[in-house]
């Protein structure tokens, strides 16, 4: 045996016992006549005293030997430590060593392995081992496997199977690039990683399968962003015999199962619900971000007709009241206003008008706009003297985005987005489909096997831009943390799908002959959704970015910086595959 208890175990109910434990030398404080070494593990760190005189001259002599992240097994007898430490969960004793083993030397770690430690992000993305041997990245780890293992339990309390679905497919249209894998067997043809198992978990309802779960790596080749990795994790399910409402019920179930069993958070209310249309009309996002509030107020009655061409001219004048801001100085309203100029958000402008609390108002517009029309802004926006209030204008799809990008910057200027407050929000009612300017098409909005809603299916041949989906998101914080539909089980509306999505028929019979044809061997009524298990994860512990939830993420341009990924093939292993690369400029 290496070791009798673990570095995070040992109390005062354990003094006077001689005990052995293994770890990582933490840190050495040699004082000369007396040393002390923090020993760590995964449990925990614990302090290792020895004093000359009282020791031998070889435990003495082997201690200070010891450099950083050295691994030793260290023999000792377990005392009551002079001074208490309260922050340390072994701080009421520390191990008094009688034989002291050497396992391995390291040479200098590029950092230091503790909670707060000096390396930048690149160095340890590099030294991941090193860093994953810090406390707060396994506490995240910790959080990941605990989520991982309630979602077992949970789903397979209420009969949900675990079924495995193949990663070398066909392409399955989530809206992203596919990685694709080369075949040797099969000299220019390639496989397509799956960005979902969609239409397989569709032929499990097929198969009867009925409940079917399954923690699955997606893989989608997209631009990456904090929220987003090449390969992730989803929460991938689906149900047969279910409508939308059975399987809202069903994950609402889940999340608040994983809240209360992994963060003690007891949802004690129904999920709160919002059609898409109202989700983007108040807060300009189909995730929004609801622990505060900050409306968007529409002003095109209040703000049109004043001769002020830029809102003459726009689709939509639209509004926000941050409360309590009006003494904003002119550095932080230039701030703001190089905010939503920033060439990502790209409003041309922002206006202000602060309500101040002698009861007028000052705004950037005032040549445009008396103190009676801005007291009609601040009606509207149900401002108050000391409130600030937010307008920018133009398209109104456009304003609104820009306004969202406002919303939440300024929601994390004034603290209103907090670590510790959770607050989910079911999006309903998706469109069926979106234009695509670029192409002159229509796009899936979610994706090709959505249901549209029973009563807008008249509107297909119409006006296709206004069907609605029977397609749903939940999102938390602002953050999308999954999403889901019930699903088209008929052949002939899905091949009607395929046609206003401008598939030939021979496209989608070459591309998703399999799935219609199984819809004519009696298929189901079903739906399910997924869940993104990074983003679930980091947003149950307070954090936007996923990469530190994830044991080997990839940085924003895709690569491994630890295993130098992606590389060049060999020629032989290119030869064996079939192929021959030039490095074409992108289109
Ligand atoms: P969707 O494409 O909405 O739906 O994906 C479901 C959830 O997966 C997460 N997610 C990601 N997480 C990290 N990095 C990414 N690149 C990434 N892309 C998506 C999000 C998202 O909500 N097959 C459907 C589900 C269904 O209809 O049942 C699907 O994949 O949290």
């Amino acid at each position: 045996m290496y070791r009798s208890h673990t570095c995070g175990e040992l109390s005062e109910k354990h003094i006077g016992q001689t005990v052995t434990l293994g770890g990582w030398v933490q840190t050495i404080r040699d004082k000369g006549n007396i040393i002390w070494v923090d020993l760590r593990d995964r449990y925990g760190v614990t302090q290792v005293v020895a004093e000359n005189g009282k020791m031998s001259d070889d435990v003495i002599s082997k201690l200070k030997s010891l450099g950083r992240e050295y691994v030793v097994q260290i023999t000792g007898k377990v005392i009551a430590r002079h001074s208490v430490n309260p922050n340390m969960k072994t701080g009421a004793i520390e191990l008094e060593a009688i034989e002291v083993n050497l396992l391995n030397a390291s040479i200098t770690p590029p950092f230091t392995i503790e909670d707060e430690t000096d390396g930048g992000e690149e160095l340890r993305m590099k030294y991941r081992y090193l860093d994953l041997r810090r406390n707060p990245v396994q506490d995240k780890l910790k959080l990941r496997n605990k989520v991982a293992l309630e979602t077992r339990k949970y789903l397979d309390s209420i009969d949900f199977m675990d079924v495995e679905t193949p990663y070398l497919i066909k392409s399955t249209p989530e809206g992203a690039r596919d990685f694709v894998v080369p075949s040797r067997m099969n000299p220019g043809q390639f496989y397509a990683l799956p960005q979902s198992p969609q239409t397989f978990k569709q032929l499990l309802m097929v198969s009867g399968f009925d409940r079917y779960y399954q923690i699955v790596k997606c893989f989608r080749d997209e631009d990456l962003r904090a929220d987003r990795q090449p390969e992730f994790t989803q929460i991938d399910c689906e149900m047969a015999f279910v409508e939308q409402e059975d399987v809202l019920k069903t994950f609402e179930g889940l999340i608040k199962h994983l809240f209360k069993t992994c963060r003690g958070i007891d949802f004690t209310e129904d999920f709160p619900r919002m059609t898409f249309a109202e989700a983007i009309q108040k807060y300009g996002s189909d995730k929004p971000d609801i622990r505060f509030g900050m409306e968007f107020v529409e002003l095109n009655d209040v703000a049109k007709g004043k001769n002020f061409a830029i809102f003459d001219d726009a689709e939509l004048v639209v509004a926000i009241n941050a409360k309590g801001c009006s003494e904003f100085t002119r550095k932080q309203l230039d701030e703001l206003t190089d905010f939503v100029k920033r060439p990502q958000i790209g409003a041309k402008g922002l206006v202000y008008c602060k309500c101040n609390t002698d009861g007028t108002f000052k705004s950037s517009v005032d040549k445009f706009f008396d103190n009676e029309a801005l007291a009609q802004w601040a009606k509207s926006c149900h401002a108050v003297a000391g409130d600030l209030i937010f307008v920018l204008s133009g398209n109104a799809h456009k304003v609104r985005s820009q306004m969202n990008e406002l919303r939440l910057h300024l929601g994390n200027i004034l603290g209103l987005r907090k670590g510790d407050e959770f607050k989910p929000l079911w999006v309903l009612d998706f469109p069926l489909l979106e234009f695509d300017e670029a192409s002159g098409r229509y796009h899936a909005m979610h994706h090709p096997f959505t249901s549209p809603k029973p009563e807008d299916i008249h509107l297909l041949a119409t006006d296709p831009g206004k069907v609605r989906a029977n397609a749903y998101d939940l999102a938390m914080n602002g953050v999308e943390l999954g999403g889901g539909s019930i699903r088209i089980h008929d052949k002939a509306l899905q091949a009607r799908m395929f046609e206003l999505l401008g598939f030939t028929k021979e496209d989608a019979d070459a591309q998703f002959g399999f799935l219609m044809n199984a819809f004519e061997f009696g298929a189901p009524p079903h739906g399910g959704l997924a869940f993104g298990l990074d983003r679930l994860v980091a947003t149950m512990g307070g954090s936007d970015s996923i990469r530190d939830y994830i044991a080997f993420p990839k940085n924003n341009s895709g690569r491994d910086m630890m295993i130098d990924s992606p590389s060049v093939l060999n020629k032989d292993q290119l030869d064996e595959l079939a192929i021959q690369t030039v490095i074409a400029t992108p289109q």
